[in-house]
């Protein structure tokens, strides 16, 4: 069997390895893949457009595509494989208006009493800045583009003259491009995160293992928004009485959501939920992606005893699939180019890669002159797995030690809550 999976990280490095494990006579080709993924596949290096691509699996008999990244989503890559009749794990480009659009996903939230942090939307520059002018107490803020910005698409503010910068950032200086030509201005609730991914097989959502996400740069949750410091899987906070609200009211909710508008598709879907810390018995759903998390992946797979090709192969034909997990706690540290996820330098040889073992992925680099270099800002993600969470922990430490590489930067609390 031959399997495309689109996208260029340590989620697809993870996702490539797990299918491997699942049945090494899978052939694997990544587009456009990264040095891990060349180890284990075929990385496509031409530049192709979405037909290209389509046209590409049809001619080397793909069986099935895997979208990782949501750019491609945006591009509407489903849809042109449905024209062609390939089949591919994503949603259409409806149906990713859940990731890819924020109105329309608090629109969907809206209409199906998905419980969500109270906001306002703007078109205009002038109108959001006078509305943060009126305010009498204006307290903490999230202010977010209305499109894809990459997992970094929020600014917290704390007062009156960061939410004015924050809509400048957006608005006029472009951050994020024309995703910041709307912007929402969001209640900002200040709780513990918890990203909970699953697949929908047009049917029912399957939901996965909790994570927790750690993403800013800096130690103690200070610094900069990034894709993703690192990760922990199960989310430790995940309460059996947050699971339930959790699936009452978000999960059940959506998927009442999505029968109802015809937004079906067999695809991951991320909900990406805040405990607020002065209720712990509610949850609010921050956001939708509609594809699997990073580096959420990067600390998953590794706990999927099943099949991750039976579950893909058994969704595709709309039934549901009894996942297995392995009893353990799964720590993913993101080992960086100093300066992420501002500027940084690239082209800085790594050592050390050699003389650990699985589970390692890597997330921006290649190997050229039979010597690893990083070519991006977050470089490796190294997995420590173990019963005991500070266990687990300490294995990812051990592994990170043996690495070396010119300006490394990663977190060191990943795991120590
Ligand atoms: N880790 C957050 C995301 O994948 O969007």
């Amino acid at each position: 069997m031959k399997i495309l999976i689109i996208g260029s990280g340590g989620r697809e490095h993870a996702i490539g390895k797990k299918l491997l494990e699942d049945d090494k006579n899978i052939i694997l080709y990544f587009y456009p893949g990264n040095g891990g993924t060349s180890l284990i596949g075929k990385n496509i290096e031409k530049n192709y457009t979405i037909l290209e691509l389509a046209l590409f699996a049809k001619k080397n008999n793909i069986s099935i595509t895997i979208v990782g990244s949501e750019i491609f989503l945006s591009k509407k890559i489903v849809d042109v494989f449905h024209f062609y009749n390939l089949c591919i794990i994503g949603p259409d480009f409806i149906s990713s208006k859940l990731e890819v659009n924020r109105i329309f996903a608090k629109n969907f939230m809206k209409k199906y009493n998905i419980p969500n942090p109270r906001y306002k939307v703007f078109c205009s520059y002038k109108e959001a800045i006078n509305f943060i002018e009126k305010k009498k107490n204006i307290g903490s803020l999230a202010i977010k583009p209305n499109g894809i910005a990459l997992g970094k698409g929020v600014i917290i503010t704390n007062n009156k003259s960061e939410a004015k910068n924050a809509i400048k950032t957006i608005m006029v200086d472009k951050k994020f491009g024309d995703s910041g030509n709307k912007i929402l201005i969001e209640e900002f609730i200040n709780g513990i995160e918890i990203s909970i991914m699953s697949i929908f097989n047009k049917k029912n959502i399957i939901p996965f293992l909790s994570s927790k996400d750690y993403k800013k740069s800096g130690e103690n949750d200070n610094g900069l928004n990034t894709g993703g410091m690192g990760t922990v899987t199960p989310n430790p906070y995940m309460t059996d009485s947050i699971y339930k609200y959790f699936k009452k009211n978000i999960l059940e909710a959506t998927l009442t959501g999505l029968l109802s508008e015809k937004l079906t598709f067999v695809g991951f879907l991320y909900f990406g939920l805040i405990v607020p810390f002065n209720s712990q018995d509610k949850v609010y759903l921050l956001e939708y992606n509609t594809r699997m998390g990073d580096p959420e992946t990067q600390s998953l797979m590794p706990l999927m005893k099943t099949s991750f090709l039976k579950l893909l192969t058994t969704s595709l034909l709309n039934k549901n699939f009894n996942i297995l997990w392995d009893n353990k706690f799964s720590c993913c540290v993101i080992l960086s180019s100093k300066g992420y996820p501002e500027e940084y330098k690239t082209g800085k040889i790594i050592t050390g890669l050699n003389l650990i073992k699985d589970p390692w992925y890597v997330s921006g680099a290649s190997i050229k002159n039979k010597q690893w270099v990083t070519t991006s800002g977050r470089v490796l993600n190294i997995v420590g797995l173990d019963k005991d969470i500070k266990n687990a922990r300490k294995i990812a430490y051990e592994k990170i030690n043996k690495i070396h590489f010119d300006n490394i930067y990663f977190r060191n609390d990943i795991g120590s809550f």
